[in-house]
């Protein structure tokens, strides 16, 4: 165990899989009078926060939602930036997401991406493969429909019968085939709204809302989500007499 263990965290009750809907950046900007892409600038930080913070607690798998399919109607100079933002600073990080041993993987309609994102993804993705301590999965130009729809298609493709459908069947031809369900889905800036996030991965999991904006959000609140989550109790259908 890591010297400086967060206070009132239990080691054997943290969660496997974290998902993230980072939201409130343009509302973080607007606020100090700024560009909302600022804002997006600064959540660049609260990312290395949640990964510093998953590292910390031995998460496996920390999946953030950084662009949605309906990402891709908002205007286009916020778009761009947005876009270049991510670019970079995948590019810049890959030696330290090397040095601790961190997998990035994308998620998303990667087609509908520029050509130099395609590029940079998947440059990071085969730079960082080997890497065992935390898997960090981006959601990019990604909708939970879309997935669903990508996985019938498919499904349909390998000319599967109507018998051999099972839930484990639609799973694994899912972006996050290899993958385990978040326990936990985190969303920032008060909406309470799943937006087409993981749609089918998140059947279980336990759902935390908090009114930070997402530049403001950091490690100690990341690690305030984790003891919200450890204090719930995890039914799965079941009565609370047969949990106990
Ligand atoms: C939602 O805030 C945020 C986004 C659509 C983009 C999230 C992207 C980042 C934090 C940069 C990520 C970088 C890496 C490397 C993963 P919003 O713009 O919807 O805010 P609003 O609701 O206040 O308008």
């Amino acid at each position: 165990m890591i010297e400086n263990w967060p206070e009132n965290i239990i080691p054997e009750r943290v969660p496997r899989h974290v998902a993230i809907i980072m939201d409130g950046n343009g509302r973080w900007a607007r606020q100090q009078g700024k560009e909302r892409i600022f804002g997006h600038f600064q959540g660049v930080e609260s990312v290395r926060e949640s990964v510093q913070a998953s590292i910390e607690l031995g998460i496996e798998y920390l999946t953030l939602y950084a662009f949605s399919t309906e990402n891709w109607n908002r205007p286009q100079d916020e778009v761009n930036a947005l876009m270049e933002l991510l670019v970079d600073t995948i590019l810049a990080e890959v030696p330290s997401l090397n040095e601790r041993r961190i997998r990035i993987r994308f998620i998303g309609d990667r087609h509908l991406l520029p050509q130099k994102c395609i590029q940079t993804i998947e440059e990071a993705e085969r730079l960082t493969m080997p890497n065992q301590q935390l898997q960090l999965i981006l959601a990019l130009s990604y909708s939970g429909r879309w997935e669903i729809a990508k996985a019938v298609r498919r499904i349909t493709e390998a000319g599967m019968s109507a018998q051999e459908i099972t839930e484990e069947l639609i799973s694994n031809f899912l972006e996050t085939s290899d993958i385990p369900d978040p326990e936990l889905l985190i969303r920032t800036s008060g909406e309470q709204r799943i937006s087409n996030f993981l749609l089918w991965q998140i059947a279980y999991a336990e759902l935390f809302f908090t009114d930070q904006l997402w530049p403001d959000f950091n490690k100690e609140l990341f690690f305030e989500a984790i003891r919200n989550y450890q204090g719930r109790e995890r039914r799965f259908g079941k009565t609370s007499e047969q949990i106990q």
